[in-house]
């Protein structure tokens, strides 16, 4: 599976990621660019520390235009030979031209167990609303914000004591397994998608 990363900032899943095929946990999966919207995203420098590519690709000439973005990213993915996408904390949405070139072949970690909390903030989301137990999923990418089908999830208590802060951070160690992990399953020929459900196959590791 020839990986694309797509960020925006601090990159520590993207890091997680190319550490779990630095040790040899992702065996079937080649991370070949990291791809992000703003210039000073660490996780830029942190890709070229993995001796992977890393790019920067300004999304400001196309405000107003999503689809125009995504066909110069769709350019830099396809000269790669690209034919998987993890999105990494990229504060994009993903436009309909994006979706047809890579049809389930996009997926995205979100900090909330969903459907609960789409969207931003969403470890905020959970403390506000008064839920005890949030966590983390990884899905497909669809056309809706973080409405696709779900591959897997953690579940991660939430302390009386939690702020904002400090259950992004217990959630984020959560992150750092899980997405690593479903990765290796999808690149294994593991994951079956029927509908909105979602099916592991013989995982036995
Ligand atoms: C993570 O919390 C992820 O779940 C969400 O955005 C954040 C990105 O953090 N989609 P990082 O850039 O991977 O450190």
């Amino acid at each position: 599976m020839r990986l694309g990363i797509l960020v925006s900032g601090r990159g520590s899943n993207m890091k997680a990621i190319l550490e779990a095929r630095r040790n040899g946990k992702l065996p079937n999966v080649e991370p070949v660019v990291v791809l992000s919207n703003k210039e000073d995203a660490p996780a830029l420098g942190i890709a070229k520390e993995f001796g992977v590519e890393a790019i920067f690709l300004d999304s400001r000439p196309y405000k107003g235009n999503r689809e125009g973005y995504d066909q110069k990213l769709l350019e830099v993915l396809k000269k790669r030979e690209v034919d998987f996408i993890a999105l990494a904390g990229f504060m994009r949405i993903i436009s309909k031209l994006m979706l047809d070139a890579f049809p389930n072949r996009i997926v995205n970690i979100h900090p909330a167990l969903l459907p609960s909390f789409p969207g931003l903030h969403a470890q905020k989301q959970a403390i506000d609303y008064g839920v005890k137990i949030s966590g983390c999923s990884v899905h497909f990418v669809d056309f809706g914000v973080d409405t696709g089908p779900i591959i897997l999830q953690a579940a991660v208590p939430i302390l009386d004591t939690d702020d904002e802060e400090t259950l992004s951070a217990r959630i984020l160690k959560f992150e750092h397994v899980l997405y690593p992990k479903a990765l290796d399953l999808i690149s294994r020929g593991k994951v079956k998608i029927d509908g909105r459900r979602v099916f592991i196959e013989d995982d036995e590791d």
